[in-house]
């Protein structure tokens, strides 16, 4: 039987243990070491939820980079997606001609990632890439391409490592996957 966790309720089983993320990362840190050879790119984390994710992923480079943060909000507290994006908090590092790498935790509908891409290729970067540790399969609800992706799971509602249940849960070290009741998928 999986580890499991009870949080308000709801039931969680283990998708993806601590070991795994941090081989995942691990590998992620050399693929974009290798790619960004004799360049300092800056990550630009999603806050709150990619602040574990973008921690251990630098920790993982050979090369230099900085840092940066944006805070939007589509979620709001609930489990799905309101679809609207509303600006939290803005970069604070001038983006314009250099190598810049969004980090997220997770991509769901895909709205967040189109949206930062408009906002940040408007600050004309050098280049632009989107690295996710999580993607959920065959949910985008626009064209995306994200260059980098830790894994693809299923349209399931997860938490830990980063990700958030009403705001709690982002300790979490493993990544757990929602147990859904039967006939009460996603309300
Ligand atoms: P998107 O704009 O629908 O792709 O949503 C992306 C954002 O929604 C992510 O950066 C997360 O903060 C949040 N999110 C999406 N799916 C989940 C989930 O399963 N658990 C927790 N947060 C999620
Ligand atoms: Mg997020």
């Amino acid at each position: 039987m999986k580890k499991r966790l009870i949080v308000d309720d709801l039931e969680f089983e283990i998708l993806i243990p601590e070991e795994k993320i941090q081989q995942r990362i691990r590998e992620l840190g050399a693929q974009i070491s290798q790619d960004y050879q004799g360049k300092v790119p800056i990550f630009v984390g999603v806050l709150n939820g990619a602040v574990l994710f973008l921690a251990d992923l630098i920790r993982n480079l050979s090369i230099d980079c900085e840092i940066d943060f944006i805070k939007i909000s589509s979620y709001g507290d609930a489990r799905v997606s309101s679809g609207a994006i509303t600006m939290i908090k803005d970069f604070s590092a001038d983006l314009h001609g250099r190598d810049v790498i969004v980090v997220e935790d997770i991509v769901d509908s895909g709205l967040s990632v189109s949206y930062l891409r408009r906002r940040i290729e408007s600050m004309k970067p050098a280049s632009l890439k989107f690295v996710s540790l999580l993607v959920k399969k065959g949910c985008a609800k626009v064209p995306l391409t994200i260059d980098y992706i830790g894994f693809e799971i299923e349209d399931k509602f997860v938490i830990g490592y980063g990700l958030d249940l009403a705001q709690k849960k982002r300790e979490l070290r493993d990544i757990y996957q929602i147990v859904e009741e039967v006939g009460k998928e996603k309300e």
